[in-house]
């Protein structure tokens, strides 16, 4: 049932901030401020070599941000594939290795086939997984249940946001374990985490904002969306989400690959979505922003006030998010990007639950 939702996409994004702090309750404990991996887990965070990830569309993409996580937190190298690329490419795993799988609905066949090599290959196999009768939740050794409940619509929003929590848990413990992060530091990450529904309910305050940019978004053929570190996925998310229910033409890169191509397509037509909370790499996605400016790209920056005040340049819209940790910032910046493609689709008068050609869940390759 869509209650007072005009759409099953609104009524989910509407939902994250109780879905997400679901999850997030489900691993950690509050009353010690630790993250607390639910199951027994049949291998050793200290032994393991590497982590490999393989996922499809919007899962592919929060494994993407969370390989950021577990290199910067638990120092552990992650390699991630699409899983279509990853079930033919016969990659050599590491002996006792850890394979993690990412998907909503725990039915795609792509992953599923991922799944079944990477155990051919002995890999331990972690499913971070919203279905739990699914075949992966079923075939996984390890099942890391994100609780978002039903998702109806084929854009995947809450489903995102729940497997990038569930992830952070992941990456925190490994971190923990592996002795990286200290209880301090680990203590720090939870606090930040906590937040994050309270954050979400704030950023879900941006609808009329978005909804006011998707009639000039409306109008455009296509969209770049920029991002650096862990806004670099977002930006990928961004541009699918758009693309798969509006249809207009988008683009997601990494702001530093912005002079290696995509900068001859800027002009005053083509709106440049820049992802950028004020942290660790803002000044050098301000640089980009301002190449995009001096050759008359219209901006819409996303960012916080400290990010805006520095922001030095014209912008045609700028989105002020809440203050936050920058560790948590992809779990909340995805509220404003799956506002935007959905306003923008509403405006294109589009089946927003339901777009042309695609599946809610995708059982053939
Ligand atoms: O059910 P899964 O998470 O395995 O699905 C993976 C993709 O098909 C899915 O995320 C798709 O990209 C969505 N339509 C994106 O919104």
């Amino acid at each position: 049932e869509k209650g007072n939702f005009r759409h099953f996409m609104a009524k989910e994004m509407h939902e994250q901030p109780e879905v997400v702090a679901h999850t997030l309750a489900h691993y950690i404990d509050m009353a010690n401020e630790t993250v607390q991996l639910p199951t027994d887990l049949p291998f050793d965070f200290t032994k393991l070599e590497r982590v490999s990830i393989a996922a499809c569309g919007t899962a592919y993409y929060a494994g993407l941000i969370a390989k950021y996580w577990i290199e910067r937190y638990a120092r552990l190298p992650v390699e991630i594939d699409v899983a279509s690329e990853f079930r033919y490419r016969e990659a050599p795993l590491p002996r006792d290795g850890l394979m993690v799988v990412i998907s909503q609905s725990g039915e795609t066949a792509d992953t599923l086939a991922s799944l079944r090599y990477a155990r051919e290959q002995g890999q331990h196999v972690m499913a971070v997984v919203n279905v739990p009768t699914s075949t992966i939740a079923r075939e996984a050794d390890v099942v890391m249940p994100t609780l978002a409940g039903p998702e109806i619509g084929v854009a995947s929003t809450k489903a995102f946001t729940c497997q990038l929590a569930t992830l952070a848990a992941v990456a925190v413990a490994a971190g923990r374990a592996r002795g990286v992060l200290s209880a301090d530091e680990e203590r720090r990450l939870v606090r930040a985490l906590v937040e994050v529904p309270r954050l979400m309910n704030e950023a879900l305050k941006l609808g009329p904002v978005t909804e006011t940019l998707s009639r000039a978004v409306s109008r455009v053929r296509d969209v770049l969306y920029l991002g650096r570190g862990t806004s670099f996925p977002l930006a990928l998310e961004g541009a699918l989400k758009l693309k798969e229910i509006s249809y207009i033409h988008a683009e997601g890169y990494a702001a530093g690959e912005l002079k290696h191509g995509p900068i001859a397509l800027i002009d005053e037509n083509m709106p440049v979505v820049v992802i950028a909370p004020y942290d660790n790499v803002f000044d050098k996605t301000m640089s980009n922003m301002q190449e995009v400016a001096a050759r008359g790209g219209r901006i819409v920056l996303i960012t916080d006030k400290t990010g805006a005040e520095h922001a030095s340049l014209e912008t045609e819209a700028t989105l002020i998010m809440p203050d936050m940790d920058p560790a948590i910032t992809p779990l909340v910046y995805a509220i404003p990007v799956q506002l935007l493609a959905y306003h923008t689709a509403v405006q294109m008068g589009t089946d927003v639950d339901q777009p042309r050609n695609l599946a809610k869940s995708v059982t053939v390759e």
